[in-house]
């Protein structure tokens, strides 16, 4: 039996009619053709299929698509902008923190979320975030840097846009 699933998909409303079944990482890469998050475990255990909902890193294998219904959802197809990379996109290139590549959609997402919360992470606040997401490659280190780097290029592009404020203001990247 299908289903028609209404979503907000990196800003854009995206309809779809799926199976009643369907995970949210079914319907991203297989209704939507968003193959960017990777379908790795498919069980929960790995993190390479991690989106946001409302902001929130998901585990998207394990979540109902119906969960997601009527919410934004936020893949790694949406960190680029018009503009170019999103920074965290830039880092993971300086510091050779992918390998094969699979975990990084994930890890990108999760990093991501910390850093709407943060430009200033700790070590381990980065490890924290990112506990969810299995790597077979790297040993997390170039990883870790790589987050940090990010952060810091965010930290200067805000400082850069309005050097004078103290007061909140839109963030230069999403
Ligand atoms: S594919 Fe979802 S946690 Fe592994
Ligand atoms: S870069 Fe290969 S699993 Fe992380």
């Amino acid at each position: 039996m299908h289903a028609i699933v209404t979503l907000t998909v990196n800003g854009d409303r995206r309809q779809a009619g799926v199976p009643m079944h369907y995970t949210l990482l079914e319907t991203l890469r297989y209704a939507l053709g968003l193959t960017g998050s990777k379908q790795g475990c498919d069980k929960g255990d790995c993190g390479a299929c991690t989106v946001l909902i409302d902001g929130e890193p998901v585990l998207s294998c394990i979540t109902p698509v119906w969960e997601a219904e009527g919410r934004e959802v936020l893949t790694v197809e949406g960190l680029a902008s018009a503009a170019g990379p999103h920074p965290l996109q830039e880092a993971f290139g300086e510091c050779g923190a992918a390998q094969c590549g699979f975990c990084t959609p994930g890890i990108l997402t999760s990093a991501y979320a910390l850093l709407q919360k943060t430009l200033t992470p700790t070590r381990a606040e980065i490890r924290e975030s990112l506990s969810g997401n299995l790597c077979r490659c790297t040993g997390y280190t170039k990883i870790y840097e790589a987050v940090a780097r990010a952060a810091e290029m965010m930290a200067e592009a805000e400082a850069v846009s309005d050097p004078e404020s103290t007061t909140e203001r839109e963030p230069v990247y999403r």
